[in-house]
C-alpha cells in the first residue's frame, strides 16, 4: 500500500498556494487524517510558516542527514543511498518535511538521470534518483502511518518539479484571476500530460529490463498526476483595477482549464461559479493573515486573544467553513473518507 501524494502546482508565483496548502494540511488533522506535508519548494516559504526562523537555520546549518527533504536525497547525488527522513511534528496528527534552499543543488542530478533512466541497462540508480522525493516521501508517510501527503512546490516546470509531478497522484492549480495565470495554465496542462506519458515510458522501460528482476522489491510510483480542480484566488486581485476586470479573467478559466488541462472541449457559456472542476473561490483575508501568521496558526484557528475581535471573529468562524467545505470537497476527490 502506498499513500496518496496531493500537489499543489501552479507554474505562476505568488497564487496563494503555500497559504493554501498550510491551511488544508491544518484543517485535514481537524477532521483527525494524519498529514506529511513535505516542502518541496527550495524557497521554503511553508517551512517557514511552520518553524521559527532560528529552527529552520539550525536544521540548514546542521545538514543532519534526512533532517530536510534535500538532506534526505542528498546522498544520491554521491556514492549513497536515501536517508531516512526525520519529520517535524507539527500535531499528533500534522508532520512536515521541511525544505531546504540547497534543493536546487539536486537539479542537476535529475536532469542528467532522466536520459540514463531511459537506457537499455544499469537503470536501478537513475529509477532510484528520479523517484527519490517519492521513496523519502513514503517512508515519511510510514513513520507516523499519514493517509495522505501534502507536497508545496516552486513556480517553474523544472527537473525537481517533474520528480515532484512523477510521485503524484492527484494535482490541484491554484489560480489568479489574470492574463499570467492564464497563460500560466495554458502550458502547464501539456506539461503535465507529456511528463506522465515520458514517465510511462519509464515504467515500461524498467519493466523489460534485466534489473527489474534483481530488484522484485523496488516500487515506482505510477505517475498518476489526476488534475483534480483548480481554486481561484480573489486576493490577487489588484483593488485599484475594477472588479470587471477581475471577472473577465476568471470566466475565461473554465474553458482553458478543459481545453489545456484535461484536453477536453471547452463547455459553451460555463461560468466559473458553476463549474464542477472549480474545487473553490479563495477570499481575500486582509489582515487575518498577518495575524495568522504571527501567530503560527491557521486564520480559522485565531482567537480573541490573537486578536480576532468583532468583524475579524465573524471572519475566522466563516474561513474555518469555507476552508471545511473545501477540505471535504478535495477528500471526496481523492477518495478520502472525512
Ligand atoms: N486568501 C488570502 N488573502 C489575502 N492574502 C493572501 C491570501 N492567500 C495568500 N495571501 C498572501 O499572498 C502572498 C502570496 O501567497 P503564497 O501563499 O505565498 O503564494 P504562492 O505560494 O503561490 O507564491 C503572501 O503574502 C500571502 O500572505
Ligand atoms: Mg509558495
Amino acid at each position: 500500500m502506498t499513500v496518496p501524494v496531493l500537489t499543489f502546482f501552479n507554474n505562476k508565483g505568488g497564487v496563494g498556494k503555500t497559504s493554501l496548502i498550510y491551511h488544508l494540511a491544518w484543517m485535514f488533522a481537524d477532521f483527525r487524517k494524519r498529514v506529511v506535508i513535505t516542502d518541496l519548494d527550495p524557497q521554503a516559504n511553508l517551512t517557514a510558516a511552520f518553524l521559527e526562523d532560528d529552527q529552520i537555520e539550525e536544521l540548514w546549518d546542521m545538514g543532519t542527514p534526512g533532517s530536510t527533504i534535500y538532506q534526505s536525497v542528498k546522498p544520491l547525488t554521491g556514492v549513497g543511498d536515501i536517508a531516512e527522513p526525520e519529520l517535524k511534528e507539527i500535531t499528533t496528527d500534522l508532520y512536515l518535511l521541511p525544505g531546504d534552499v540547497g534543493l536546487s543543488g539536486f537539479e542537476d542530478t535529475l536532469s542528467a538521470e532522466w536520459p540514463n533512466s531511459m537506457g537499455d541497462n544499469n537503470l536501478y540508480r537513475p529509477m532510484r534518483i528520479l523517484s527519490s522525493f517519492w521513496q523519502v516521501m513514503q517512508v515519511a508517510a510510514a513513520k507516523v502511518q499519514a493517509e495522505l501527503l501534502l507536497v508545496d512546490i516552486g513556480p517553474n516546470l523544472g527537473a525537481i518539479n517533474r520528480s515532484v509531478l512523477v510521485a503524484t497522484d492527484y494535482v490541484a492549480i491554484p489560480l489568479g484571476a489574470d492574463l499570467f495565470s492564464l497563460q500560466g495554465l495554458s502550458n502547464l496542462g501539456p506539461t503535465l500530460r507529456s511528463w506522465k506519458g515520458l514517465w510511462k515510458k519509464r515504467l515500461d522501460n524498467w519493466e523489460v529490463s534485466v534489473e527489474s528482476k534483481q530488484f522484485p522489491d523496488f516500487q515506482l510510483p505510477s505517475g498518476k498526476m489526476q488534475p483534480i480542480g483548480y481554486l481561484c484566488q480573489q486576493h490577487g486581485v489588484r483593488l485599484d483595477r475594477p472588479v470587471k476586470a477581475y471577472d473577465k479573467w476568471v470566466q475565461r478559466i473554465p474553458a482553458v482549464y478543459r481545453e489545456a488541462v484535461l484536453d477536453e472541449p471547452p463547455v459553451a457559456n460555463l461560468k466559473q461559479d458553476q463549474d464542477p472542476h472549480c474545487l473553490a473561490t479563495i477570499k481575500h483575508y486582509r489582515s487575518l493573515i498577518p495575524m495568522a501568521q504571527e501567530h503560527r496558526k491557521p486564520i480559522f484557528n485565531l482567537s480573541s486573544a490573537d486578536g480576532a475581535i468583532g468583524s475579524h471573529a465573524h471572519a475566522v468562524a466563516d474561513s474555518r467553513k469555507d476552508f471545511k467545505l473545501l477540505a471535504e470537497k478535495i477528500a471526496a476527490k481523492i477518495g478520502m473518507q472525512v
